[in-house]
């Protein structure tokens, strides 16, 4: 097993360090500063050692390394900057991703890809599109991060243990983000038979800003290690073939009644990649906030699809 991340900043390193350390698959670290990517494979592998693990990780500008990797992520790109909104990249990314999917088509055609960079929805839509992939091995991870900080938050708010909480965010990674309060249940119940709803809504949109309170603080960049856990349970479930359950960024092909779009939604993930699209019932309000994100994320697709 290979994994070939694009992008050795702080979310394709941590991530890099995270899948060595449990000793799950060989690691290919590509990025267009060459030094950046061997230096950190050559720490990796150093880290490595200590425990006396035996999977490796390479690092290069040359796609060449990733042409037999089994999964990639791809985490190239701007992170963003204090004030700034994960639709404030979209231009920026954009341009990044179209190139980094098409060398990755050139050199593997057969792996599944999982998209980080932001604006998740639409890069993810990009990478779709680019690739010409079946979309059962294109998706982006959002969901899993946005429902593990709401979980967070419940737990710490209303001093409950998080294995008894279970949530899940769909839509938008960001601000058209479409919390399912009718499946948020803590305890076996309902969160709105513990606390009533605006307060439910207060602590949904602190889940929501989340991220942009971790930038404010960093300055120089943003979350990365909530974000590279994130994507390792994505590839925990693949690699072993868990056929778990979890929310992530698909392109529809009308679930939902949506079509043409790439959000967030729950799929069951196997070996390879998405076996379902899981369509559950939703409230009219979820219903019609999944329709707003919907129209979010199109016209972020149409303002990068020429770019
Ligand atoms: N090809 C390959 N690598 C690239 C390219 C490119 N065209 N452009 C930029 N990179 C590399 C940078 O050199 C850098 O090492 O992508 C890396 C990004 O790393 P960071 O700046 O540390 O950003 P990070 O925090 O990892 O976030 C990356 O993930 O969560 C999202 O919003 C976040 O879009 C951002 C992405």
């Amino acid at each position: 097993m290979k994994i070939g991340i694009i992008g050795a900043g702080n979310v394709g390193s941590t991530l890099a360090f995270k899948i060595l350390n449990d000793n799950l698959a060989d690691v290919a670290l590509v990025d267009i500063n060459a030094d950046l990517a061997i230096g950190k494979a050559l720490d990796l592998n150093d880290a490595s050692g200590v425990f006396g693990l035996d999977k490796k990780a390479v690092g290069s500008d040359s796609y060449q390394v990733i042409e037999d990797a089994d999964l990639i992520v791809v985490t190239a790109g701007f992170p963003r900057k204090p004030g700034m909104s994960r639709e404030d990249l979209l231009l920026k990314n954009a341009g990044i991703i179209k190139e980094v999917i098409t060398k990755i088509k050139k050199v593997n055609s057969k792996a599944i890809i999982i998209m980080v960079t932001n604006p998740l929805d639409v890069t993810t839509y990009l990478a779709y599109k680019v690739s010409g992939f079946d979309r059962k091995r294109v998706f982006g991870m959002a969901g899993v991060l946005d429902s593990a900080r709401l979980a967070v938050i419940l737990s710490e708010e209303l001093k409950k243990d998080l294995a008894d909480i279970n949530s899940m965010i769909l839509g938008t990674h960001g601000d058209s983000m479409v919390p399912l309060k009718s499946k948020i249940i803590i305890e076996d119940k309902n969160v709105l038979e513990i606390i009533d709803e605006p307060a439910v809504d207060a602590l949904l949109e602190k889940a929501k800003t989340q991220g942009g309170r971790i930038v404010a603080h960093l300055k120089g960049g943003s979350a990365y290690y909530a974000p590279a856990t994130s994507v390792y349970k994505m590839i925990d479930v693949i690699v072993n073939d868990k056929k778990e359950i979890l929310p992530v960024s698909v392109y529809l092909e009308g679930e939902y009644g949506l079509s043409d779009v790439c959000l967030g939604v729950p799929v069951r993930l196997s070996k390879n990649g998405i076996e379902e699209i899981i369509e559950v019932d939703l409230t009219q309000a979820e219903n019609n906030k999944l329709k707003s994100a919907n129209e979010v994320i199109k016209s972020g697709i149409a303002k990068v699809m020429n770019v």
